[in-house]
Parts: C-alpha cells; structure tokens; sequence
C-alpha cells in the first residue's frame, strides 16, 4: 500500500536507523508549510525512537552498518547522490549509486522502492528512474545545504581533509532553523573580510599556527 504523499515514512520496512533518522530530516527540510502536522509527526517519531533504543539495547547486531568503517547512507544520501547523477549524466543508474555510495545494489534497490513510494522518484526496473518534481527539489535542497556546509566549515578554518567528512556526519542532523542561522552566518564572513581575517588571525594564535586560512 502506497502512504499518503506527505505522511511520516513507515515503520515496518524501515531498514535502519541511518535512514530513519535521515527521513525525519527529510521531514525537516520540505515541511515548512505545516507546522502542526511536523509536530504531530515529530512526537510520533520520537516514540518509535525510544522503541528503537529499546531494540538496539537487546540487539545491536541488528543495525550493524554495511560497510566496515562507513555508516550506512541515508534516504538522504541516496537523494543526493541521485540527484548529482541526474545533473552530471542525464540519468542514475543502480550500478553508479552502489558504487559511488558504496554499497550492494540490492541497498540501492531498496531504498529507491522506498523513494517511489514518497514520490520523490519513478522507478521502473527496465527503464531507469526519475525524479519528480518533489524528488528533485528536495535533491536541489540537500545539495545546496551540502555545499552550504562546507562554506561554512572553510570558513572556520577547518583542514580540507575533515570538511568533507565532517559535513557527511552532521548534514543530516540539523535543524532547518540552524541551517538558516549558519546560512547567515556563512554570507556575513564572506561579505566582511575584516571579520574572517580577525577570525582567522585569532585561532591561529590559539592553534599555534596550525589552523589553515
Ligand atoms: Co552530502
């Protein structure tokens, strides 16, 4: 049975913990217009939350991640990289996103199900996917907020070698209100050398030198 376009994701096929909370930020970033329902959902979100420490408790197995060392991608994740492909190439097939998510087609399969079903794509196993209007705005976002992110990182002087890890660990987990606020954030520095100079002059002093600028 297909939900309702703009209901919170379903409990029973949900395949990890990575993703769940990736949908809750989904819910984040495109519900702006109805408040009420956000709140509503989000307190349902967050029993199946504390259910899912529970279980997590009695299993830990149970949400092992796929990879050795990376967490496994998100709904998120998946969107991202779906979009970045469809903009590069023309189109995603599940063989690049396995690949450039690293992880089994199978994964990829999966989640693009779970993507067709919230409208975001149209799957057809012989013919490809395509992202609708929903999946393709929502994609725009999550890239520009990537890209916001790494802005932002730069600016604090952060090594190059982290910006990009760090961003995958936090892009998912904030609040759209914080993006906003590092938004603006990120436009004042940039339109105020004075400041960033300071700045940069500043946690220099205090890393010794060893802050990059
Ligand atoms: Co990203």
């Amino acid at each position: 049975m297909a939900p309702p376009v703009r209901q919170a994701p379903q409990v029973a096929r949900d395949p990890g913990c990575g993703a769940r909370q990736a949908n809750r930020a989904a819910v984040r970033i495109m519900g702006v217009s109805d408040r009420s329902r956000i709140g509503q959902r989000r307190g349902e979100m967050e029993k199946r939350e504390n259910k899912r420490g529970a279980h997590r408790a009695a299993d830990p197995a149970a949400h092992s991640t796929e990879g050795k060392s990376m967490p496994t991608p998100s709904i998120e994740d998946y969107l991202e990289r779906i979009y970045e492909l469809v903009e590069e190439k023309g189109y995603a097939r599940v063989s690049d996103i396995a690949s450039s998510l690293d992880v089994q087609p199978s994964s990829v399969t999966r989640m693009i199900q779970r993507l067709d079903d919230q409208e975001f794509l149209i799957y057809e196993k012989y013919r490809g996917l395509v992202l609708t209007p929903k999946g393709h705005e929502l994609g725009r976002r999550i890239k520009e907020r990537h890209q916001l992110l790494e802005d932002f990182l730069r600016l604090l002087g952060v090594a190059e070698e982290d910006v990009q890890r760090d961003v995958e660990g936090i892009e998912h987990h904030l609040s759209p209100g914080t993006v906003q606020a590092i938004g603006h954030l990120v436009r004042f520095l940039q339109s105020r050398d004075d400041w960033r100079e300071a700045f940069l002059a500043y946690r220099a002093a205090q890393t010794g030198g060893q802050a990059e600028g």
